[in-house]
């Protein structure tokens, strides 16, 4: 079974897209910079005045980055391998708010409220569930291609790197961040990259993609009350030739 068709995935990434930081990290001398993760990977990679017409957001699990892109994209389609993870990110997108629990201890948790970021444009989003792996082509092309920690989520990565430059227009920008956590359980040890992931990505993209930048950006998800993962996401910004 995809993990990310689970509760308790559901109830852990509706905390780390929408909790505040108390609720997520209320202990004082905690890895703060961590928090945000979802909106940072938007916010700090694109210039958000800057006015965009199409993006896609791929691998958008509960949506908050797809939220982000919609105040400064006319039309965000967001897009994630797991049904309940969409079902969220829609009702979030029609409703406004959706509650979820988050995990304390065994069988202990608190009830909370997920909210949809005051400067997004619902209107503007269309969730979809699908497979970043075998997109329709009538998807068209982007202006804005975000997808943070996908990469090494997926059975075929080199394939999804291949049909990048199908999807991005010309002059268009390309978001990719990855922990570089490869696991068996989600990519085929064969398909891992045989050098470091930054000199692969420049390898397999540099052809049709000008690299803007790299940057490191942390990024924490709670597990429960005294577990979390801190995690060092690789950022690139590329611009399509
Ligand atoms: C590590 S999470 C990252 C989610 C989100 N982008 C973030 O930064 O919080 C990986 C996401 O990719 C989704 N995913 C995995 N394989 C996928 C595929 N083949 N196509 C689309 N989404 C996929 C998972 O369901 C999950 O939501």
């Amino acid at each position: 079974m995809n993990p990310y068709e689970s509760q308790a995935l559901l109830d852990q990434y509706l905390l780390f897209h929408y909790g505040s930081a108390d609720e997520i990290l209320p202990y004082s001398g905690g890895p703060v910079t961590a928090l945000e993760f979802p909106r940072r990977s938007v916010a700090d990679n694109i210039d958000p005045s800057v006015p965009r017409a199409r993006a896609l957001d791929l691998g958008c699990a509960v949506g908050r980055s797809s939220f982000e892109l919609s105040a400064f994209c006319s039309e965000v389609v967001g897009i994630d391998l797991s049904e309940q993870f969409i079902k969220a990110a829609e009702h979030l997108r029609k409703e406004g708010e959706l509650t979820y629990h988050r995990l304390e201890e065994g069988k202990i948790s608190t009830e909370l409220v997920a909210r949809r970021p005051e400067k997004s444009r619902p209107e503007r989003i269309r969730f979809e569930a699908g497979n970043a792996l075998d997109l329709s082509c009538r998807l068209g092309k982007f202006d804005v291609l975000h997808a943070a920690n996908l990469l090494c989520r997926l059975p075929e990565p080199e394939q999804f790197l291949s049909s990048l430059p199908g999807l991005v227009a010309k002059d268009g920008l390309l978001i990719l961040t990855t922990p570089c956590t490869w696991l068996g359980e989600f990519t085929t040890p064969e398909n891992w990259p045989i050098e470091p992931t930054a000199q692969w990505l420049k390898e397999k993209l540099s052809a049709k993609f000008n690299l803007l930048n790299f940057r490191d950006m942390p990024f924490l998800i709670r597990e429960h009350a005294r577990k979390y993962q801190w995690s060092m996401a690789q950022a690139s910004v590329w611009k399509r030739k």
